[in-house]
């Protein structure tokens, strides 16, 4: 990996009499940061940067993104090129490890997954302990997590010999648990896996098949998963990753912290927003189809309404993603015959938020979220399992960074600062003498 560059250029604070000459570092893709390491030894002052709109975390290999530019890059290879070309299990190897495999990496890599699939009998009674209509992303925490205790070998995270094993086993069998967990919620047997089927059809047909009946997976619905796992896989220093990370940093090992993912993912302004969109669109539907209404209603502040689907914190002009999403769902769509009122809804949606002074102005254009859950439908995915799939295309790259951590020698754990706002010293006062 290429190192980032110490520029000879400096950035200089002034506090009183105190002068800080803060190095400007220059990473691979030309952009700068001010290293800002010494300021609080140098002057006992912290930066406040709320929801770190300006602060870069950590430096990182895995992912590069231009925001301004729609460019979102794994490892330096284009996500147009990954969606075009490859498998979710290759682009998951090189999220991982840094490049693509040759053909033995990816055979070893892909008998990994195949030979772990399985999750420990035992496991299954846990699914029965949730309530009925339980959210299956609190069923894939709470599994996910669990998965540590039939593994402690993997539980230390500088064993680096275990760690390439707890990774196959994660990818492996968090796709296991995600379809018991649908089949749990829906009264159906577990279907195991098949280890003759490739990863993403091992994945459907444990979803759609019952064992009452033969299934054939279809090679058009492996295709469009193929796609979107890899479309979601990573999007570096996001809410859910830098979850990740900081888990991570306490040397937690890579359940915890991948649970710990799992559940920031959830959140409807980040992963959940895929579900929060089908919602949006057929509460459109049932409410006359009027978009004008809706879009009327996120641009006005008295309603806490928004668009969801729409706005991104880094990307103002595009996510590539989404437009890769919106080609195929029209694609997806017409070649299973299908034809959904809410993908008409969602193109009207864009099109009138788009020529719309609110959204121009406030570079707020359709995410990631706003066409993934049209086509997870048409697949015949309910509307709860959208999150999930979101978890399961996003697990390598979560990998990818807890272990790009865990081999840097310079990790620390991770331990922000804050600027204290409440009372100053007061003395405890007995419940009696309280007014
Ligand atoms: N609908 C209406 N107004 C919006 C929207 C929206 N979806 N998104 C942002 N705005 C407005 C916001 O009210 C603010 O207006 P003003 O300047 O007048 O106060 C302005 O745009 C900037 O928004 P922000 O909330 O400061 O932006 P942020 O970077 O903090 O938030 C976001 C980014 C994605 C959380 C936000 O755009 C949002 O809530 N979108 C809807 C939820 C969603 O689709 N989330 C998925 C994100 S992509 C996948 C992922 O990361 O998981």
């Amino acid at each position: 990996m290429p190192p980032a560059i110490y520029t000879d250029k400096h950035a200089a604070l002034g506090i009183s009499d105190i002068r800080l000459d803060c190095p400007v570092i220059t990473g691979t893709e030309g952009e700068q940061a001010i290293d800002v390491a010494q300021l609080r030894a140098r002057t006992g002052l912290v930066a406040l940067d709320p929801a770190f709109v300006n602060t870069a975390a950590v430096k990182s290999s895995i992912t590069f993104l231009d925001g301004e530019l729609g460019i979102l890059r794994y490892r330096g290879i284009p996500i147009e090129e990954l969606a075009d070309r490859s498998s979710f299990v290759e682009t998951s190897y090189l999220l991982v490890y840094g490049d693509l495999p040759n053909h033995e990496q990816l055979h070893r890599f892909s008998t990994l997954l195949t030979r772990h699939s399985l999750i420990h009998e035992d496991m299954k009674n846990f699914f029965t302990g949730f309530p009925p209509g339980a959210h299956p992303m609190a069923v894939l925490a709470s599994m996910v997590v669990s998965l540590g205790t039939y593994y402690p070998d993997s539980l230390n995270v500088d064993n680096r010999a275990q760690m390439d094993i707890t990774i196959a086993r994660l990818i492996s069998k968090v796709r296991t648990i995600a379809a018991f967990a649908y089949k749990k919620s829906i009264g159906q047997p577990f279907v195991y896996p098949q280890n003759h089927l490739r990863y993403c059809a091992n994945f459907l047909n444990m979803m759609f098949s019952v064992p009452a009946e033969p299934y054939e997976v279809d090679p058009e619905l492996e295709k469009a998963m193929n796609l979107l796992l890899i479309l979601h896989a990573d999007h570096e220093q996001n809410c859910s990753t830098s979850t990740v990370r900081m888990v991570g940093s306490a040397k937690a090992n890579l359940f915890a912290s991948i649970s710990a993912g799992i559940c920031a993912l959830w959140g409807p302004l980040h992963g959940g927003a895929n579900q929060e969109v089908i919602e949006m669109l057929e509460n459109i539907r049932d409410d006359g189809g009027n978009v004008k209404k809706y879009v009327a209603l996120a641009k006005d502040k008295a309603s806490t309404f928004r668009l969801m689907g729409f706005g991104h914190r880094v990307y103002k002009n595009f996510d590539p993603r989404a437009k890769l999403i919106k080609v195929a769902a029209d694609r997806v769509l017409s070649r299973l015959g299908i034809k959904d009122p809410l993908l008409d809804i969602a193109k009207e949606l864009e099109d009138a938020a788009l020529s719309d002074d609110y959204f121009i102005e406030r570079k707020l254009y359709p995410n990631v979220d706003f066409y993934s859950g049209i086509i997870y439908r048409a697949m015949g995915f309910p509307t709860n399992m959208f999150t999930v799939l979101f978890a399961l295309g996003r697990l390598p790259g979560w990998i990818a960074h807890w272990r790009e951590m865990m081999l840097d020698p310079t990790t620390k754990i991770a331990r922000p600062r804050q600027l204290y706002t409440g009372p100053t010293h007061r003395h405890y006062v007995p419940l009696e003498e309280r007014g």
